[in-house]
């Protein structure tokens, strides 16, 4: 099974619904650690729960962000990772440390890209008078929420929604998603290739 590390800096609901896919003997990969930018993320309990090997780094504890996310690797090659999975890891990640795992991590976006790249998507949408809205699951590459989607997610906007009750039926759809991609990614169905971001990802 393909061994995949968490990184998380809250609540934890998808870094969950990772964990829970995992525990079925027929899914390809395992959860092998949880690592979190904050020491105070719910997720990480919710991991130790789980029996799942757990980490904090605050970024604020290293001198520049290249310390702090030489630090991470070191926790995810300690753990052996193959894979890393973003699962409302609110950090931007510099392009050493996202270049080490291209095509290998992946991240779930509360809308559907490119629509509604950062922060307050729901809310966004809202303001826009979207009819429809979602999530997707993506490679990260050095852009903001830019790289090449593997999976999304429709929802309708219903009248009457706050940018809460959008949060809760995307969410829904995430925790359904996430498991999904990661399946696809861990059994070889989905690849990294994009000559946007790196020249040399076709050998041939
Ligand atoms: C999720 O909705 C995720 O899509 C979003 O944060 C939430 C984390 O919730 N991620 C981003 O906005 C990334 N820019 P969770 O901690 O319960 O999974």
């Amino acid at each position: 099974r393909a061994r995949v590390a968490i990184l998380i800096s809250g609540r934890g609901s998808n870094m969950a619904a990772l964990i829970d896919a995992a525990k079925r003997p027929d899914y390809p990969a395992e959860i092998v650690g949880v690592l979190s930018n904050r020491a105070a993320a719910p997720g990480l309990d919710i991991a130790a729960r789980n029996a799942i090997p757990t980490a904090s780094l605050a970024q604020s504890s290293f001198a520049d962000r290249d310390l702090f996310e030489a630090a991470m690797t070191r926790v995810l090659e300690s753990w052996k990772a193959d894979y890393v999975c973003l699962a409302g890891f609110m950090r931007i990640l510099g392009e050493d440390f996202v270049n080490r795992w291209l095509g290998r991590m992946i991240n779930i976006h509360p809308s559907l890209l490119p629509a509604y790249k950062g922060l307050d998507t729901h809310k966004r949408a809202l303001a826009d008078g979207a009819t429809e809205h979602g999530c997707t699951v993506h490679f990260v590459t050095p852009g903001l929420d830019d790289g090449p989607a593997i999976l999304s997610a429709r929802v309708p906007v219903l009248p009457g929604d706050t940018p809460a009750s959008l949060a809760d039926r995307v969410l829904a759809e995430e925790h359904r998603l996430y498991p999904e991609a990661l399946r696809l990614l861990a059994i070889g169905k989905v690849r990294f290739h994009d000559h946007r971001h790196r020249s040399d990802s076709h050998p041939n």
